[in-house]
Protein backbone atom coordinates (compact mmCIF):
# COMPACT_ATOMS: atom_id res chain seq x y z
CA UNK A 1 0.00 0.00 0.00
CA UNK A 2 2.89 2.39 -0.41
CA UNK A 3 2.04 4.02 -4.28
CA UNK A 4 1.75 8.32 -3.46
CA UNK A 5 -0.86 10.41 -4.40
CA UNK A 6 0.81 12.67 -6.94
CA UNK A 7 3.14 11.65 -9.93
CA UNK A 8 5.41 13.85 -12.20
CA UNK A 9 4.98 12.51 -15.81
CA UNK A 10 7.49 12.98 -18.24
CA UNK A 11 6.58 13.89 -22.12
CA UNK A 12 7.42 10.56 -23.41
CA UNK A 13 6.42 7.11 -21.98
CA UNK A 14 7.60 3.68 -23.97
CA UNK A 15 4.76 1.84 -25.37
CA UNK A 16 5.08 -1.59 -24.63
CA UNK A 17 8.51 -0.67 -23.80
CA UNK A 18 9.36 0.50 -27.27
CA UNK A 19 7.76 -1.61 -29.92
CA UNK A 20 9.09 -0.10 -33.10
CA UNK A 21 12.70 -0.96 -32.16
CA UNK A 22 12.34 -4.53 -30.09
CA UNK A 23 9.47 -7.29 -29.66
CA UNK A 24 6.64 -5.47 -27.26
CA UNK A 25 6.13 -6.15 -23.62
CA UNK A 26 9.45 -8.22 -23.30
CA UNK A 27 12.06 -7.96 -20.75
CA UNK A 28 14.18 -6.68 -24.16
CA UNK A 29 12.07 -3.82 -25.18
CA UNK A 30 11.58 -2.11 -21.24
CA UNK A 31 15.17 -2.70 -21.05
CA UNK A 32 16.04 -0.78 -24.17
CA UNK A 33 13.71 1.91 -23.51
CA UNK A 34 15.13 2.61 -20.42
CA UNK A 35 18.42 2.26 -22.16
CA UNK A 36 17.67 5.02 -24.24
CA UNK A 37 16.69 7.22 -21.77
CA UNK A 38 12.89 6.98 -21.13
CA UNK A 39 12.01 7.09 -17.60
CA UNK A 40 8.41 5.47 -17.83
CA UNK A 41 7.71 2.64 -19.85
CA UNK A 42 3.88 1.48 -20.86
CA UNK A 43 3.34 -2.11 -20.32
CA UNK A 44 0.29 -4.56 -21.27
CA UNK A 45 -0.87 -7.10 -18.32
CA UNK A 46 -3.40 -10.03 -18.08
CA UNK A 47 -2.94 -13.24 -15.71
CA UNK A 48 -1.98 -16.83 -16.77
CA UNK A 49 -4.46 -19.45 -16.62
CA UNK A 50 -2.55 -20.00 -12.95
CA UNK A 51 -2.76 -16.64 -12.37
CA UNK A 52 0.34 -15.25 -12.80
CA UNK A 53 0.65 -11.65 -14.11
CA UNK A 54 2.22 -11.75 -17.52
CA UNK A 55 3.06 -8.73 -20.24
CA UNK A 56 0.71 -9.74 -23.40
CA UNK A 57 -1.29 -7.02 -25.62
CA UNK A 58 -3.92 -9.34 -27.47
CA UNK A 59 -6.48 -11.61 -25.47
CA UNK A 60 -4.40 -14.49 -27.95
CA UNK A 61 -0.43 -15.59 -28.16
CA UNK A 62 -0.90 -15.70 -32.16
CA UNK A 63 0.37 -12.00 -33.12
CA UNK A 64 3.73 -11.98 -30.91
CA UNK A 65 4.52 -15.44 -30.01
CA UNK A 66 4.77 -18.99 -31.58
CA UNK A 67 1.37 -20.36 -29.62
CA UNK A 68 -1.67 -19.82 -30.45
CA UNK A 69 -5.27 -19.46 -28.08
CA UNK A 70 -6.25 -17.77 -25.49
CA UNK A 71 -3.49 -16.97 -23.01
CA UNK A 72 -5.73 -17.49 -20.19
CA UNK A 73 -5.86 -21.06 -20.97
CA UNK A 74 -2.06 -21.94 -20.46
CA UNK A 75 0.12 -21.78 -17.44
CA UNK A 76 3.22 -19.52 -17.14
CA UNK A 77 5.33 -22.15 -17.27
CA UNK A 78 3.78 -23.42 -21.05
CA UNK A 79 3.78 -19.71 -21.99
CA UNK A 80 7.14 -18.90 -21.03
CA UNK A 81 8.54 -21.79 -23.62
CA UNK A 82 6.81 -19.93 -26.55
CA UNK A 83 9.49 -17.42 -28.94
CA UNK A 84 8.40 -14.37 -28.14
CA UNK A 85 10.39 -12.37 -30.35
CA UNK A 86 10.27 -14.68 -33.63
CA UNK A 87 7.10 -12.31 -34.69
CA UNK A 88 9.84 -9.08 -35.22
CA UNK A 89 12.77 -10.83 -35.91
CA UNK A 90 11.72 -13.40 -38.35
CA UNK A 91 13.70 -15.95 -36.91
CA UNK A 92 14.13 -17.82 -34.13
CA UNK A 93 14.92 -16.21 -30.53
CA UNK A 94 15.30 -16.80 -26.76
CA UNK A 95 13.19 -13.98 -26.04
CA UNK A 96 10.14 -15.15 -24.00
CA UNK A 97 6.87 -13.56 -22.33
CA UNK A 98 8.24 -12.05 -18.76
CA UNK A 99 6.22 -12.11 -15.57
CA UNK A 100 5.15 -8.53 -14.46
CA UNK A 101 7.34 -9.33 -11.60
CA UNK A 102 10.71 -9.79 -14.09
CA UNK A 103 9.63 -6.24 -15.32
CA UNK A 104 9.44 -4.97 -11.94
CA UNK A 105 12.72 -6.12 -10.47
CA UNK A 106 14.36 -4.78 -13.93
CA UNK A 107 12.68 -1.13 -13.50
CA UNK A 108 14.17 -1.13 -10.00
CA UNK A 109 17.66 -2.28 -10.66
CA UNK A 110 17.74 0.45 -13.54
CA UNK A 111 15.40 3.63 -11.92
CA UNK A 112 12.58 2.58 -14.26
CA UNK A 113 8.47 4.01 -13.58
CA UNK A 114 5.63 1.90 -15.11
CA UNK A 115 2.59 2.61 -16.60
CA UNK A 116 0.86 -0.62 -15.66
CA UNK A 117 -2.58 -1.11 -18.53
CA UNK A 118 -4.46 -3.86 -16.92
CA UNK A 119 -5.96 -5.86 -20.20
CA UNK A 120 -9.22 -7.16 -20.64
CA UNK A 121 -9.08 -11.24 -20.00
CA UNK A 122 -12.09 -12.92 -20.73
CA UNK A 123 -14.13 -12.61 -17.76
CA UNK A 124 -10.82 -12.29 -15.37
CA UNK A 125 -10.55 -8.45 -14.83
CA UNK A 126 -11.13 -8.85 -11.71
CA UNK A 127 -8.96 -11.10 -11.00
CA UNK A 128 -6.20 -9.62 -13.03
CA UNK A 129 -6.55 -6.47 -10.91
CA UNK A 130 -6.08 -8.18 -7.99
CA UNK A 131 -3.18 -10.24 -9.00
CA UNK A 132 -1.54 -6.77 -10.44
CA UNK A 133 -2.30 -5.26 -6.98
CA UNK A 134 -0.85 -8.39 -5.44
CA UNK A 135 2.13 -8.16 -6.86
CA UNK A 136 2.59 -4.14 -6.62
CA UNK A 137 0.98 -3.55 -3.74
CA UNK A 138 4.70 -3.09 -1.60
CA UNK A 139 6.66 -1.16 -3.97
CA UNK A 140 7.81 2.06 -3.54
CA UNK A 141 11.25 2.45 -4.92
CA UNK A 142 9.75 2.88 -8.44
CA UNK A 143 6.72 5.23 -9.82
CA UNK A 144 3.57 3.33 -10.81
CA UNK A 145 0.34 4.56 -12.69
CA UNK A 146 -2.60 2.13 -13.73
CA UNK A 147 -4.60 2.32 -16.60
CA UNK A 148 -7.57 0.52 -18.42
CA UNK A 149 -9.71 0.85 -21.25
CA UNK A 150 -12.04 -1.60 -19.26
CA UNK A 151 -14.18 -0.37 -16.72
CA UNK A 152 -14.92 -3.27 -14.72
CA UNK A 153 -10.87 -2.95 -14.27
CA UNK A 154 -10.60 0.53 -13.18
CA UNK A 155 -13.24 -0.33 -10.94
CA UNK A 156 -11.78 -2.70 -9.61
CA UNK A 157 -7.76 -1.68 -8.77
CA UNK A 158 -9.40 1.85 -8.20
CA UNK A 159 -11.57 -0.71 -4.98
CA UNK A 160 -8.33 -2.76 -3.93
CA UNK A 161 -5.89 0.32 -4.45
CA UNK A 162 -7.23 3.38 -3.89
CA UNK A 163 -4.24 5.41 -3.21
CA UNK A 164 -2.62 4.32 -6.37
CA UNK A 165 -2.55 6.86 -9.33
CA UNK A 166 -4.99 5.54 -11.97
CA UNK A 167 -5.98 6.44 -15.45
CA UNK A 168 -8.99 5.76 -17.65
CA UNK A 169 -8.58 5.22 -21.38
CA UNK A 170 -10.85 6.15 -24.17
CA UNK A 171 -10.03 4.84 -28.23
CA UNK A 172 -13.53 6.41 -29.16
CA UNK A 173 -16.84 7.69 -27.76
CA UNK A 174 -18.82 4.76 -28.67
CA UNK A 175 -19.76 3.90 -24.86
CA UNK A 176 -18.31 7.12 -23.37
CA UNK A 177 -18.11 10.85 -24.52
CA UNK A 178 -15.69 13.31 -22.54
CA UNK A 179 -18.18 14.54 -20.29
CA UNK A 180 -18.40 10.72 -19.08
CA UNK A 181 -14.72 10.39 -18.90
CA UNK A 182 -14.14 13.59 -16.83
CA UNK A 183 -16.93 12.06 -14.61
CA UNK A 184 -15.66 8.74 -14.15
CA UNK A 185 -12.21 10.52 -13.22
CA UNK A 186 -13.55 12.97 -10.64
CA UNK A 187 -15.71 9.81 -9.09
CA UNK A 188 -13.04 7.43 -9.01
CA UNK A 189 -10.17 9.73 -7.89
CA UNK A 190 -8.71 9.22 -11.33
CA UNK A 191 -5.40 11.95 -11.95
CA UNK A 192 -5.02 11.23 -15.35
CA UNK A 193 -6.62 10.24 -18.35
CA UNK A 194 -5.67 8.74 -21.88
CA UNK A 195 -6.69 9.41 -25.29
CA UNK A 196 -6.27 7.83 -28.75
CA UNK A 197 -4.87 10.67 -30.88
CA UNK A 198 -7.54 10.44 -33.47
CA UNK A 199 -10.54 11.81 -30.40
CA UNK A 200 -8.03 15.01 -29.66
CA UNK A 201 -8.63 18.11 -30.18
CA UNK A 202 -7.91 21.93 -28.91
CA UNK A 203 -11.25 22.22 -26.76
CA UNK A 204 -11.60 19.23 -25.69
CA UNK A 205 -8.11 19.25 -24.38
CA UNK A 206 -9.07 22.38 -22.47
CA UNK A 207 -12.58 20.96 -21.35
CA UNK A 208 -10.34 17.86 -19.50
CA UNK A 209 -7.15 20.18 -18.12
CA UNK A 210 -9.99 22.45 -16.35
CA UNK A 211 -10.84 19.19 -13.92
CA UNK A 212 -7.05 18.85 -13.20
CA UNK A 213 -6.71 15.93 -14.93
CA UNK A 214 -3.51 14.98 -16.70
CA UNK A 215 -3.83 13.73 -20.17
CA UNK A 216 -1.90 10.96 -22.22
CA UNK A 217 -2.21 10.19 -25.83
CA UNK A 218 -1.21 7.04 -27.59
CA UNK A 219 -1.41 6.04 -31.44
CA UNK A 220 -1.59 3.04 -33.45
CA UNK A 221 1.20 4.68 -35.09
CA UNK A 222 4.60 6.13 -33.52
CA UNK A 223 3.77 9.75 -33.17
CA UNK A 224 6.30 11.98 -35.18
CA UNK A 225 8.31 14.98 -33.86
CA UNK A 226 5.86 17.40 -35.93
CA UNK A 227 2.71 15.49 -34.07
CA UNK A 228 4.11 15.60 -30.64
CA UNK A 229 5.33 19.07 -30.90
CA UNK A 230 0.99 20.18 -32.13
CA UNK A 231 -0.02 17.37 -29.36
CA UNK A 232 2.23 19.12 -26.54
CA UNK A 233 0.84 22.99 -27.60
CA UNK A 234 -2.56 22.89 -27.28
CA UNK A 235 -1.53 21.03 -23.17
CA UNK A 236 -1.29 17.56 -23.25
CA UNK A 237 1.06 16.13 -20.56
CA UNK A 238 1.91 12.80 -22.19
CA UNK A 239 2.33 10.90 -25.38
CA UNK A 240 3.32 7.00 -25.63
CA UNK A 241 5.99 6.38 -28.36
CA UNK A 242 6.71 3.26 -30.05
CA UNK A 243 10.71 4.40 -31.38
CA UNK A 244 11.46 7.83 -29.78
CA UNK A 245 14.63 8.43 -30.85
CA UNK A 246 13.70 11.23 -32.78
CA UNK A 247 11.92 12.88 -30.38
CA UNK A 248 14.93 12.53 -27.72
CA UNK A 249 16.42 15.36 -25.70
CA UNK A 250 13.75 17.90 -28.03
CA UNK A 251 11.38 18.39 -24.91
O1 LIG B 1 -2.06 3.13 -22.84
C1 LIG B 1 -1.76 3.51 -24.11
C2 LIG B 1 -1.81 2.37 -25.07
O2 LIG B 1 -1.06 1.31 -24.61
C3 LIG B 1 -3.20 1.89 -25.31
O3 LIG B 1 -3.33 1.10 -26.42
O4 LIG B 1 -3.71 -1.01 -27.56
O5 LIG B 1 -1.41 -0.15 -27.33
O6 LIG B 1 -2.58 -1.08 -25.35
P1 LIG B 1 -2.71 -0.35 -26.66
MG1 LIG C 1 -1.22 -0.72 -23.77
Amino acid sequence: MTQKKTLKLPKLIGHRGVKDLCPENTLESIARALDIGLSFIEIDVKISRDKQPILLHDDTLDRTTNGSGLAIDYDYEDIKKLDAGKFFYKKNTNIFVPKLEDILNLCINNNGNLNIELKPNKNFEKENAHQIYEVTKNINQIDIFFSSFDMISILEISKLYPQSIRSFLLDDFKEYNIDDLISISINQDLKICGLNIDLISTDIIKKIKKSNILITVYSDKNINLSSANDIFSIGVDSIFVDNPIDLLGKF
